[in-house]
């Protein structure tokens, strides 16, 4: 007998859309089985006004064409004033804080946290959670995200009330600070769960595999791993799509980042299944995030059934091309429709 499963609602709580021509190419593929997702909010220039996340999320959905999808749109945390902030929490679900210079288009973040206090402070008052790209811009790459611990640390301790959301978690070590922390919860990716830095440039480098934080060893992906297949109600699925140009990855200077949008679910279900955690999976992609944030999305019934689908070599139109996560690749389940 065929198996299949309904997921309702999946939500893609991390997710890069960018602009333009390569907004056009890549947002159908979340918005064609994701209920929602939470855009990210470091295109060139960043969402630091109002005008300009309203005109972006209006290109959003028109990128997204006849697909129900609600963009929950974050902004990128500059030193706000507070009638600033109050004005924005209708409009955001989160604020997005980079670090200046960990990741793409990261250039405009804080330098040190201390400047930004006086706007976590308002954030807690406001309740708008803060987002938060958890790693360090320091020297050794894959103790990053272990050596900003501190700062998060200090930052849930100060502000108790201030839901943290520790983004694309990629270690055993940041998994622990969330357990400890009643005010952190984490995003978990589809790459995290599955990739170690064997697989990035084990035998030869793959850029379309390095991403930031970067991939890390097989304790990190099995914790990451075991968390998310049993669908731990701090952690929810984010899948961190990062998409950059074909030409861009494959060349001396490879940008960071994972175009998975094409494989998410599909690839998911598969995963979750060959753990015999299927029934988690409702959970881990929607109910989780619900929970968390709060927030009711839009209904939207996606069927998957056990039957082959094969991730896509390249995804392009006449303007834009990128090469998605596990390109080409064979997966045991597929999406067959959505209600
Ligand atoms: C992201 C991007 O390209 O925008 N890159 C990445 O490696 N994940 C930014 C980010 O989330 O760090
Ligand atoms: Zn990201």
């Amino acid at each position: 007998m065929m198996q299949t499963m309904t997921i309702k609602s999946p939500l893609d709580m991390h997710l890069h859309l960018r602009d333009g021509d390569m907004l056009r190419l890549v947002a159908p593929y979340s918005a064609e089985e994701f209920a929602g997702g939470v855009i990210m909010p470091n295109i060139a220039p960043p969402i630091t006004t109002m005008e300009a996340l309203h005109s972006y999320r209006k290109r959003i959905l028109q990128a997204c064409g006849e697909n129900l999808f609600l963009p929950y749109m974050t902004m990128f945390l500059k030193n706000y004033d507070d009638a600033f902030l109050e004005e924005a929490a209708a409009h955001v679900i989160a604020m997005k804080l980079y670090p200046a210079g960990v990741t793409t288009n990261s250039e405009e973040g804080a330098k040190n946290i201390d400047s930004l206090e006086p706007q976590l402070k308002a954030m807690e008052a406001l309740n708008i959670p803060l987002s938060i790209h958890a790693e360090t811009h320091s020297h050794n790459l894959f103790l990053r995200e272990q050596n900003f611990l501190p700062i998060l640390e200090y930052i849930a301790k100060k502000f108790p009330n201030l839901k943290i959301i520790f983004e694309h978690i990629s270690s055993k070590e940041g998994l622990k600070l969330v357990a400890d922390y009643e005010n952190i919860y984490a995003t978990i990716t589809l790459h995290h769960m599955t990739l170690t830095v064997d697989d990035l440039m084990g035998e030869k480098m793959n850029p379309h595999l390095f991403c930031k934080p970067v991939v890390k060893t097989e304790a990190d992906r099995d914790a990451v791993l075991e968390v998310a297949l049993n669908a731990n109600p701090k952690v929810m699925f984010g899948s961190d799509s990062a998409p950059h140009s074909k030409e861009a990855k494959e060349s001396a200077l490879a940008s960071a980042g994972i175009f998975s949008a094409p494989a998410l679910l599909p690839k998911l279900a598969e995963i979750f299944e060959k753990h015999g955690k299927l029934e988690n999976l409702q959970k881990f992609v929607s109910d989780n995030a619900r929970a968390i944030y709060g927030i009711c999305p839009p209904e939207k019934l996606v069927l998957l059934d056990k039957s082959e689908y094969r991730v896509p070599a390249t995804c392009k139109n006449q303007k834009a091309e990128v090469v998605p996560l596990f390109a080409g690749e064979r997966c045991s389940w597929r999406v067959l429709g959505v209600e």
